[in-house]
């Protein structure tokens, strides 16, 4: 496997990224983010100990793959969030954009809800593999079509542990 993004250039981006989220919402306002299980895991938890505001967490799961690197296309809704979010300002936390079908069902079932802002934040993004159009706020890094693991992103539910993100070898 080669290491595509090592822990330490992780590290120094999320903290950008918590910066600019912090600057981008009213002074005083809670930032409610939105966990996206189970890739989501390592880069939400990153992502909340960089940030200084007031800041809420929950935890949604969806199942878009099977043991395979290709998208079923299809998303299920595997565990639920435990409150609301009417009138609050939402940021969703996911691993990576890849097609983008995950996240267009994610920001539909959660607009529904009412919350007074929704944003998404990613910490990667693969756009040549896009097919449908999904708007992301915050992107960590923009990757080339590879399949990656580590930093919560598995192969098969393996790898997430890993503190770096690397290509894996054999993309059967
Ligand atoms: P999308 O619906 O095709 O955008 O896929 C989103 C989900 O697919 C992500 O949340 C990941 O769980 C998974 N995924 C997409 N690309 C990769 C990858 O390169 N490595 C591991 N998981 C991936
Ligand atoms: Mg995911």
């Amino acid at each position: 496997m080669n290491v595509l993004l090592d822990a330490s250039t992780i590290q120094t981006r999320i903290r950008e990224l918590a910066g600019q989220i912090e600057r981008e919402y009213p002074a005083g306002e809670e930032i409610h983010l939105v966990c996206v299980l189970k890739g989501g895991f390592m880069f939400t938890a990153d992502l909340v100990r960089a940030m200084s505001t007031r800041v809420t967490l929950d935890f949604i799961a969806v199942s878009s793959y099977a043991k395979s690197t290709k998208s079923s296309g299809e998303v299920r809704l595997l565990k639920d969030l435990d409150s609301g979010l009417q009138g609050r300002h939402i940021v969703i936390v996911e691993d990576i954009v890849d097609t983008g079908l995950t996240l267009t069902y994610l920001q539909e079932i959660l607009r529904a809800r009412s919350p007074k802002t929704l944003r998404t934040a990613c910490l990667l993004s693969k756009p040549s593999r896009r097919q449908v159009a999904v708007t992301v706020e915050y992107i960590g890094f923009t990757i080339e079509d590879h399949f990656v693991v580590g930093y919560g992103l598995d192969f098969a539910e393996q790898f997430r542990n890993l503190p770096y993100i690397a290509v894996l070898d054999d993309e059967s």
